[in-house]
């Protein structure tokens, strides 16, 4: 029998039905709850609420289980590469040869951006954020491209496999030419013979006259860092996109409104800000003990970043993955004693140990080394979270068809509890008493 609940309002009943997914989680469906009873529920963080019904990603946050289409990521990690899997959760199966091939020469084919596009870098202070450039330039990406980014889901959609290619392959050019430009350095076209990852580190450290060739470490670290960060259900950044999208606006368009949403520090911004934790911390000559006891104090403004999720309530198993390669990232590059790594292996024993820490169920996020990870491998702390958004790009581009290919969709419009001032009258400016 179908399990059903029912909701009491003013005594009478109202029966609910109830929604199961694959992998048994359950939703109460209040779809009609407004029609049939003039209530919205109340659920603010949306910490209970299923926005979608989506087939890309499955967490478990109790259990710290993680799949993209149903493959742990664990056994991405270990036998896929960040393409491979960009493939998978795209289209939803990993490719055959024969496609990935195909996909491989799409990404190859789009690698370099229009010329007059490079001119628009120009047009930013030197100073810009690379995440502000980068959000600019995917939206801009699509006026180059009008026949991809059409604003009407049917045609958008018979061309996705093709703006799926030109924004994963450009979007690492353009992160490349963003941190050219915030440095006044010359851009670096890309090759057709290098690999993903390594076209993207020799577009950001070679030079007119040395090319830089990576450690084949370095290039394994960044696909790993990359295959991580590469979905993760309805986090603040994919549900911008879902919601963007849901307005029947474009590829490009929704997924510069993705990079948006993740540049914050409590979501991809918090790579960076591990970072300029440990080096304050690292500056006032703490070993982290005295920031643990300020973080328990529970003030915002000293949180320890890189600890704590939303949905995870144990390790997140991304951490694991990165904390081991991180440690066979630094052996090849010869890095033996980092103050800030340091600080942040005592802070991560320390927190783990801590009743504080233990009863909040806050553990170590993917954050927590990924910014040791970019650092090590000589990424600018300002590029940390542009390294995130290129990693997010399938996650983005898969949640973006769900809602484009749904025949039932609409578009996105929460409600709220309006708590502001009752009906009052206009004010002229004369009559008006400072408040
Ligand atoms: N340090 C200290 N205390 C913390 C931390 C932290 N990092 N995170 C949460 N807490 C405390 C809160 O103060 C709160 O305590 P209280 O119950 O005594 O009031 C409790 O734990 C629950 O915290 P919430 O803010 O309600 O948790 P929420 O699920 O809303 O936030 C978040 C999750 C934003 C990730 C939070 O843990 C945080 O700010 N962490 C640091 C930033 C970070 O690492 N973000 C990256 C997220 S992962 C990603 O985007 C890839």
């Amino acid at each position: 029998m179908n399990e059903t609940a029912t909701l009491t309002l003013n005594n009478k009943a109202y029966p609910l039905s109830v929604i199961v997914g694959t992998e048994s989680e359950k939703a109460v469906d209040i779809r009609n709850l407004r029609n049939d009873t003039g209530y919205v529920t109340y659920d603010e963080g949306f910490g209970n609420t299923g926005s979608c019904q989506s087939a890309v990603t499955f967490i478990d946050g109790e259990a710290g289980i993680l799949r993209y289409r149903g493959y742990p990521i664990e056994q991405l990690a270990e036998h896929s590469s960040f393409i491979e899997t960009a493939y998978l959760i795209i289209n939803g199966e990993l490719p055959t040869s024969p496609q990935r091939k195909r996909f491989s020469q799409l990404l190859t084919e789009n690698s370099p951006i229009h010329s007059s596009m490079e001119h628009l870098f120009e047009g930013f202070p030197s100073d810009a954020h690379p995440m502000a450039i980068l959000s600019a330039m995917l939206n801009s990406l699509g006026s180059y491209y009008p026949h991809l980014a059409t604003n009407d889901h049917q045609r958008d959609l018979e061309t996705y496999e093709a703006t799926s290619a030109v924004i994963i392959s450009k979007v690492r050019t353009i992160a490349a030419y963003s941190y050219r430009a915030s440095r006044g350095l010359p851009y670096i076209h890309p090759r057709r013979d290098l690999p993903y990852c390594e076209n993207f580190l020799h577009m950001m450290f070679s030079t007119p006259y040395e090319p830089y060739i990576a450690l084949p470490e370095v290039a394994q670290a960044l696909n790993l860092f990359l295959l991580l960060h590469a979905d993760h259900e309805q986090n603040c950044s994919t549900s911008t996109v879902r919601m963007v999208a849901s307005s029947g606006a474009n590829l490009f368009a929704s997924t510069a409104a993705g990079v948006c949403a993740l540049w914050g520090p409590l979501h991809g911004g918090a790579n960076m800000a591990v970072i300029e934790m440990l080096k304050s911390i690292h500056a006032e000559g703490d070993d982290g003990t005295k920031f643990i006891e300020q973080a328990k104090l529970g003030k915002a403004d000293k949180r320890l970043m890189g600890f704590g999720h939303r949905v995870y309530k144990h390790y997140d198993p991304r951490a694991k993955i990165i904390k081991e390669s991180f440690y066979s990232a630094l052996a090849s590059l010869g890095i033996k004693d980092d103050p800030l790594l340091n600080i942040a292996m005592r802070l991560e024993e320390a927190a783990l140990r801590d009743e504080y820490f233990l009863a909040r169920k806050l553990y170590p996020n993917v954050d927590f080394y990924s910014g040791l990870i970019m650092r090590a491998i000589g990424i600018p702390e300002n590029m940390f979270t542009v390294m995130f958004a290129i990693g997010r790009m399938p996650g983005w581009i898969a949640n973006w068809k769900e809602v484009a290919a749904n025949p039932k969709g609409r578009i996105y419009r929460p409600r709220q509890i309006y708590v502001g001032a009752n009906l009052r009258d206009y004010v002229p400016p004369h009559r008006r008493k400072p408040g």
